[in-house]
């Protein structure tokens, strides 16, 4: 049984899903593994170091596709890549399923097995394998480091003999996972920090790493959360509050770190152009949201624009600005997925399809989509 990675050839993308240390563990697991040259080379990783951990170097995505029986991506295969690939063969990549449903049409009309990593269930077994977690604690580090970069004053109060500069102030919304990781950086950082979400449960997590938590007081707020721990679309009431708390707690912010999700809907906006307006010159705003549409409507995806003095950072693919430890530790993340798809003494593919975590992150199989939140949509 082959398993196989090649170059991500989408948008750029420096990330790749296996790493020498994971190769190594896949092996072990009885399998081959085969390498696209310069497979790595977005993340360091040289095709020595694969070839090192026991990897077969393979001149071409085609051939390499062509060989394979499971092949990790990072981002969805493209139809190109679909076409060179095995009938039957396996695929585990971030998908996107809700926003390129085309893709998972094309994965199942080359009769491709699909894995939507992102769709992994939040349960405890599968903590390890669940890529939104690893990959947004980086954004959420990479945001405050993005802003402190383009922020014309210093984070941390210094007290001088020249006289006292003030700790910036920081105001992160969205304290999941990016938000949560964003509180730290900034206070590691010396800034003074506050934060706020529509999931109550995030107060406690907030203040935990010395942050102030602000939040709308509803009877809506208690049942903000999903049985899998996301945020629900809010009323119009509690937007309306919403927007009035942010109104006053912005124009005394520096930084704003937008990190708002809600899974297969466009992000909330948050931050108005009003909101911006009030805010001080020179103050900076990072959109993390912003691929998903964005927590504030002047963000742009890809740019860093200005707006009423303000500099509004709309990044991309934020993980893949540490490409390093966004690949390690993606790659970590599938080491463990594929572990269940692996029958270790035959070394053949065995597939439980009544695990939780296999029914909830396979899109298609032999030649239909078969997730139930895509099947007949
Ligand atoms: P996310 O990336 O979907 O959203 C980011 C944050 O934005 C969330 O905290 C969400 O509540 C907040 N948000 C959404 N709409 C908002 C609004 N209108 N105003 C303010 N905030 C808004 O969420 P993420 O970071 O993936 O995590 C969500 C939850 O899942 C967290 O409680 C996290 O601890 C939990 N989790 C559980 C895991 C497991 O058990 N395996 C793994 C990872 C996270």
């Amino acid at each position: 049984m082959k398993v196989a990675i090649i170059k991500e050839s989408r948008d750029g993308e420096p990330r790749v899903a296996a790493t020498p240390e994971t190769v190594k563990k896949i092996k072990a697991l009885g399998t081959e593994f085969i390498v696209e040259q310069g497979a790595g080379a977005g993340s360091y990783f040289s095709d020595d170091d694969y070839r090192e951990a026991g990897a077969e170097l393979m001149p071409s995505a085609a051939t390499t596709l062509g060989d394979a029986d499971i092949v990790l991506k990072v981002l969805r295969p493209t139809t190109d890549e679909l076409s060179s690939m095995k009938p039957g063969a396996i695929v585990a990549a971030i998908m996107s399923p809700f926003t390129d449903r085309a893709a998972t049409e094309a994965a199942a009309s080359a009769n491709v097995t699909a894995f939507a990593m992102e769709l992994m269930p939040r349960i405890t077994r599968a903590q390890a394998m669940d890529v939104l977690s690893s990959q947004s604690n980086l954004a959420g580090y990479k945001a405050v480091v993005d802003a402190c970069a383009a922020f014309h004053r210093a984070f941390p109060m210094m007290m001088t003999a020249a006289g006292t500069i003030p700790a910036a102030r920081v105001f992160v919304m969205g304290a999941g996972v990016a938000g949560l990781q964003a509180v730290a950086t900034a206070r590691r950082l010396g800034a003074i920090v506050s934060a706020t979400d529509v999931r109550p449960a995030a107060a406690e997590q907030v203040e935990s790493l010395g942050a102030t938590f602000v939040m709308v007081e509803s009877e809506e707020a208690a049942e903000a959360e999903t049985t899998g721990g996301y945020a629900k679309e809010m009323s119009e009431d509690y937007k309306r509050k919403q927007a009035e708390l942010i109104a006053s707690h912005m124009p005394k912010q520096d930084v704003v770190i937008t990190t708002a999700l809600i899974p297969g809907r466009p992000a909330p906006v948050l931050v108005t152009e009003e909101h911006v307006k009030s805010m001080k010159p020179g103050s900076i705003i990072v959109d993390l949201a912003v691929e998903a549409g964005g927590n504030c409507p002047l963000s742009q995806a890809g740019e860093v624009v200005e707006a009423y003095g303000v500099t509004i950072i709309g990044h991309t693919n934020v993980p893949g600005r540490l490409a390093v430890d966004a690949s390690s530790l993606y790659a970590r993340n599938l080491l463990n997925f594929i572990s269940l798809l692996i029958d270790e003494e035959k070394g053949e593919v065995a597939i439980d399809w009544d695990d939780e975590i296999i029914k909830g992150t396979c899109l298609t199989r032999e030649g239909k989509i078969i997730h139930p939140a895509l099947a007949g949509s």
